[in-house]
């Protein structure tokens, strides 16, 4: 609970949440905080929170999760904007996806991404995922423009032996 504060200024700040559901209230930014505690808990994973190390604040939350109707496993992520350009998602990104296929056993990851939320595709393709195709949301998604970007286990150990 002590990264609630931290949370809910990641989804009160209009550009960092415009993408990942629009700005919440303190409340919005609970109910996501508990589910993504409940989906380690009843999942045996989630989003990792993101600690910078040299002032320990929480900056984020980076990694996997797979609501119930989504398109595949994602590994998703949401920095705090203060925190953007310094390659902290990238190697939060990386670091999941390590996790993912060794620990998890995962055969492939996608991001589900908006469009025009053109920092996270490039971000997808810094880390050699490629866009697959329009991604199919369930409700109350359905009918909202995404992408499916995506890469496997192989191509990911591939890329991380060079
Ligand atoms: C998407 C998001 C995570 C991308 O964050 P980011 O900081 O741009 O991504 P990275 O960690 O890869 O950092 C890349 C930048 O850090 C810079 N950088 C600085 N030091 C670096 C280092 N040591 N290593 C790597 N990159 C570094 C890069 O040059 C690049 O800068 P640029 O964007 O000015 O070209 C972030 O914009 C975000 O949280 N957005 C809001 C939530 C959201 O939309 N989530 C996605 C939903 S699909």
């Amino acid at each position: 609970m002590e990264d609630l504060e931290s949370w809910v200024a990641l989804v009160a700040d209009p550009e960092s949440a415009r993408f990942i559901g629009g700005v919440q209230p303190p409340y919005g930014a609970w109910r996501s905080l508990v589910a993504m505690a409940g989906s380690w808990s009843l999942m045996g994973y989630g989003m990792f929170s993101v600690i910078e190390k040299d002032s320990g604040v929480w900056i984020g939350r980076v990694g996997p999760w797979q609501p119930v109707g989504w398109p595949g496993p994602e590994v998703g992520w949401g920095i705090r904007r203060s925190a953007w350009g310094k390659g902290y998602a990238r190697e939060a990104a990386a670091a999941s996806l390590d996790w993912v296929f060794g620990a998890l056993g995962w055969e492939r990851v996608v991001h589900v991404i908006h469009p025009d939320n053109a920092r996270s595709r490039a971000l997808a393709g810094r880390l050699g995922s490629r866009k697959i195709g329009p991604a199919r949301l369930p409700p109350p998604f359905a009918g909202e423009p995404a992408e499916l970007w995506g890469q496997d286990a192989a191509e990911w150990t591939a890329r991380r032996d060079l």
